[in-house]
């Protein structure tokens, strides 16, 4: 990714004197700090960022300088790039499968917590871990709605299992927690409640008393207009039954957001390469690039189109099939996107809240994917 260190007062003013021929993401620092200090201020217990979901230094020293302390790790790659970026910040380890040259890495990196949700993954790390003052949070699933896909189909042990796991936990003499994740895109807050409960029925039926309850990822930025996130219903209702469900034995809570910290700091101007024949638009990004989740959780309708003077379209709605720059036809965005009639060759579409799972998945396929990166005051056009 190309990197600007010129910092400018919006999108509009950027496009409209570099003409940039390839997708730019707008990097706004203030947005990401005030999300930081509003999860910080109001989330009943400590916050901890994704950094899976933009492992952009930018992001890291940002969430920093706005108070995060802790940060959720899926591999070696983004564990030393904490240690480096802020060597003193808690790192939870909490991809659970892992190989053993991967356990041996974070072990290495002075790593103290772990999330695990197979009797197999456990018994790798009770083998490799010391235990003392480390922590294993045991990730159960539930099948609950309210999230953008299902994030059950690939982690999270059933509740026997996951009673089973924390046992072990807690007799091989590590610091017995619980975790799990709702779902990313999660609009619901009654899908925590019900995780939440859960919780209590494992720690209850393991006879474990646990030291916290991460209450995941999953908490929703702004992709829809006039559906703003809702965030500190969602904080009081986890941190209200929490307090129900454990009573006497409320374990510390922890969240591990990356979506919600870092999704609305960015917004992505993609330009028309063609509107052909007066029908498909041509963008020069796509799904191999820095819109691959748009076909995984469908279309972000915070779109707005300008001309190449930076001029706001302003014609009536009118749906187009949308195709992205590779050669591949499954490049293309989810249903038909509500563009202006008048959109035409040249002009920016303007993409907000897309800082999450967009610099990180953006591929080269086909030889595409060079993404520029501008710092700006606003990302107000
Ligand atoms: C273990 C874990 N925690 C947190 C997250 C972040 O989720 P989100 O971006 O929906 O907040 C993920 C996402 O895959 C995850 O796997």
């Amino acid at each position: 990714m190309g990197l600007s260190k010129t910092i400018w007062t919006n999108p509009t003013e950027f496009l409209k004197n570099q003409q940039p021929e390839n997708p730019v993401l707008f990097f706004a620092p203030s947005v990401v700090q005030a999300m930081a200090r509003r999860f910080i201020e109001g989330f009943p217990g400590l916050v901890t960022y994704a950094v899976k979901s933009n492992p952009g230094e930018e992001m890291v020293e940002n969430l920093v300088a706005a108070g995060v302390q802790g940060f959720d790790c899926a591999s070696p790659f983004e564990i030393d790039l904490i240690r480096r970026l802020a060597p003193d910040a808690a790192i939870h380890y909490n991809n659970p499968v892992r190989s053993r040259t991967e356990i041996a890495h974070a072990v290495a990196r002075n790593v103290k917590s772990w999330s695990v949700d197979s009797h197999s993954e456990l018994a790798k790390l009770v083998e490799m871990v010391p235990a003392d003052g480390c922590e294993i949070s045991v990730r159960f699933k539930l099948p609950v709605s309210g999230a953008a896909y299902n994030f059950g189909a690939k982690f999270g042990a059933t509740e026997d299992v996951a009673v089973e796991l924390l046992k072990t936990v807690a007799a091989a003499g590590f610091i017995p927690s619980i975790t799990f994740h709702p779902g990313t895109q999660c609009t619901d807050p009654a899908a925590w409640a019900s995780y939440i409960r859960e919780a209590a029925v494992i720690a209850r039926r393991a006879g474990v008393k646990i030291a916290r309850l991460n209450v995941g990822g999953g908490f929703p930025n702004h992709r829809a207009t006039g559906v703003v996130p809702q965030l500190e219903a969602t904080f009081e209702t986890i941190g209200r039954i929490a307090r129900e469900a454990f009573g006497d034995d409320l374990p510390a809570l922890v969240c591990e957001p990356g979506r919600a910290l870092c999704g609305d700091a960015f917004t992505l101007a993609a330009r028309v390469k063609s509107v052909r024949d007066g029908t498909h638009v041509f963008l020069n990004d796509g799904l191999y690039g820095s819109l691959f989740e748009l076909g995984q959780i469908g279309i972000i309708d915070r779109i707005e189109v300008m001309d190449a003077a930076g001029k706001r379209r302003s014609g009536a709605v009118h749906p187009r099939i949308t195709f992205g720059p590779t050669c591949d036809s499954i490049d293309r965005l989810p249903g038909e996107v509500p563009f202006p009639e008048d959109i035409a060759e040249g002009d920016f579409v303007v993409f907000h809240g897309m800082g999450a799972y967009s610099t990180v998945t953006n591929s080269r396929f086909n030889g595409f994917g060079e993404l520029g990166l501008v710092t700006v005051l606003s990302l107000r056009l």
